[in-house]
């Protein structure tokens, strides 16, 4: 099977399990994932919104408007890309999602990045951070890459957060402006399998020392 076809077989199984059938009874529609199965870069946002919700697709609305300009402002295009949420049924009035729904989409989600394997999962805002890299705080963590078990992710504030907020969405975009380089200089380690469980230990501490052009980049790697 093409990745591709891994990624459909994801999306029928996400159905099929009849996952958070309350959201999904409210919802119009399964927002899956826009981009290439063969992106080396994911983004991982929280839940649909109303445009999302209607159009069946992540990030068209505002926030999704604003991330094409980000990736734009990179030489890059959504196509280019991998674009998914944790959540994937849009939640009611746009409530943040509960813990409950993100552990049900959790497993989901993380077949979806085995299947891709990307250099980079950049985790937009805290819930998306949260299911990652837990205990950190996105206001310090926010723009600086962390490898963890042979995955390197990059937190960054939600874009739908920086939208109308000046100070935040001038922070956003030079955090956004560092990824070409931060993908540039990521030395392709195995990746273990995305047991979550178990990352809060692995984020303590690590066997083996970053070169000194990683220890600048990856500043706060274990
Ligand atoms: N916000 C998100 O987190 N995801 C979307 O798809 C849209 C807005």
């Amino acid at each position: 099977m093409t990745k591709a076809e891994q990624l459909d077989k994801i999306k029928a199984d996400i159905i099929a399990d009849r996952v958070c059938p309350e959201l999904a009874a409210g919802a119009t529609q399964l927002v899956y994932s826009d981009g290439s199965a063969e992106a080396e870069l994911v983004f991982i946002g929280e839940a649909p919104g109303k445009n999302e919700d209607e159009q069946g697709l992540p990030f068209v609305g505002a926030a999704g408007k604003f991330l094409d300009e980000l990736l734009a402002g990179i030489g890059l295009h959504r196509k280019d890309v991998y674009i998914t949420n944790i959540v994937k049924y849009r939640p009611p009035d746009n409530r943040d999602p509960l813990p409950d729904e993100k552990a049900e989409f959790l497993p989901y989600l993380k077949t979806q990045l085995e299947v891709i394997r990307p250099k980079l999962v950049v985790l937009l805002g805290r819930h998306s951070m949260e299911c990652f890299l837990p205990g950190l705080q996105i206001s310090k963590a926010h723009g600086q890459p962390k490898r963890l078990r042979g995955w390197v992710y990059l937190p960054l504030f939600h874009p739908a957060a920086a939208l109308y907020n000046g100070g935040m969405r001038t922070v956003i975009t030079s955090d956004f402006a560092r990824i070409p380089q931060i993908l540039a200089q990521i030395t392709q380690k195995p990746k273990e399998s995305l047991e979550l469980d178990e990352a809060q230990p692995a984020l303590q501490k690590s066997p083996s020392r970053p070169s000194a052009t990683q220890r600048t980049i990856f500043d706060n790697l274990a």
